[in-house]
């Protein structure tokens, strides 16, 4: 699959539910209303859908949500999505997950061909990770990310840098993670769904985030990148990778060779563009994958260039009116 600007398609984001449960206050609004059953797809559809993908060329397939673990068959879902490991042609099958429903499911993502997860964690303090999840709480996430290192899961955290929230705990994080051999990622807020906080309160500039750990541990430039929006740097004495998400600051659209799949089977091209192509229609509608194959092609021919994402404090209002919940991170 190539797009009009020459991108090869090879990355296909799925998220599996739109429920989850904690409620980050950057993510969700408290009044969350989730979709009904009837419009989410089944784990049979998504499979059908991804396994679609797969055939036309995707190579990594991540489920997210909401939180995916969260869907009581999410487990059945990753061993049928591995068979494409198991055949060659999956190079990867990972997850997002808040963490908190892992040290139960470890050992089976494991077994399924599951190699590398993403965990959200945006502190190491149980009164400020309740306080920005609202309900959750940090022990059970601690211990999920210590089972899944222990299932041999190569594990990278994933932190929202927030202002005035956790900008001292960066190089606390940052040491925590090079200890266990963690990958750590800080992400900037994205202005996706309406919630109750001003997200340009808590918007803060990975460029701060960069300078300060530089400041303690000399960093190194790394070339590679994953196609996505991600920068990485090195710790120079100890190896230890740290990425920065810059979505507002960057233009990383040139190299973009991803697509995303609302639990609801609407296929978006671009997280920060509203054009989207409905996936469920087709599936439900046909059992041959004919009309499947036409609608992914015609969204393929119609990802856009870039994103165009702002936070205007003056507006206080999302750029892109669905919740990363919906479209998945
Ligand atoms: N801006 C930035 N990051 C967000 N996440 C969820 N919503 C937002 C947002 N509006 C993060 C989660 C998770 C990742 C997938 O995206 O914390 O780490
Ligand atoms: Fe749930 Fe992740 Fe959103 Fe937090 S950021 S509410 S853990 S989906």
């Amino acid at each position: 699959m190539i797009d009009p600007y020459g991108r090869k398609i090879t990355y296909l984001r799925v998220s599996i539910t739109d429920r989850c449960n904690f409620r980050c206050f950057y993510c969700m609004s408290e009044q969350m209303e989730f979709l009904p059953k009837g419009e989410i797809l089944s784990l049979e559809e998504i499979d059908r859908i991804c396994s679609a993908f797969v055939a036309k060329g995707v190579r990594k397939l991540r489920l997210t949500g909401g939180e995916p673990l969260v869907r009581r068959d999410a487990i059945e879902l990753f061993r049928s999505l591995g068979r494409h490991l198991g055949a060659g042609t999956l190079d990867e099958l990972t997850l997002t997950t808040n963490g908190s429903l892992l040290a139960r499911h470890a050992d089976s993502l494991a077994a399924c061909g599951v190699r590398r997860i993403n965990v959200s964690l945006d502190t190491l303090d149980p009164g400020k990770f309740a306080a920005i999840t609202s309900r959750g709480q940090i022990q059970p996430v601690l211990e999920g990310i210590a089972a899944a290192k222990a299932a041999g899961l190569k594990v990278k955290i994933n932190t929202v840098a927030l202002k005035g929230i956790n900008e001292d705990e960066i190089l606390t994080l940052v040491r925590w993670c090079a200890d266990r051999g963690f990958d750590l990622t800080f992400i900037e807020t994205m202005p996706l769904g309406e919630i109750e906080a001003r997200r340009v309160d808590n918007y803060l500039p990975l460029s701060e985030v960069r300078a300060r750990i530089a400041s303690v541990f000399p960093l190194e430039g790394v070339a590679e990148t994953t196609g996505g929006p991600a920068r990485y740097v090195r710790v120079a004495e100890t190896g230890q990778r740290i990425g920065f998400i810059t979505p507002m600051t960057h233009n990383f659209c040139e190299t973009c060779n991803r697509v995303r799949l609302t639990c609801t089977g609407t296929l978006y091209m671009c997280l920060g563009q509203d054009d989207a192509v409905d996936l469920r229609a087709p599936v439900r509608t046909s059992p041959d994958n004919g009309p499947l194959i036409a609608a992914i092609d015609a969204a393929i021919a119609r990802k856009p260039k870039g994103h165009e994402f702002i936070i205007d404090p003056a507006l206080g209002r999302p750029a892109v009116f669905r919740h990363m919940s919906v479209t998945g991170g």
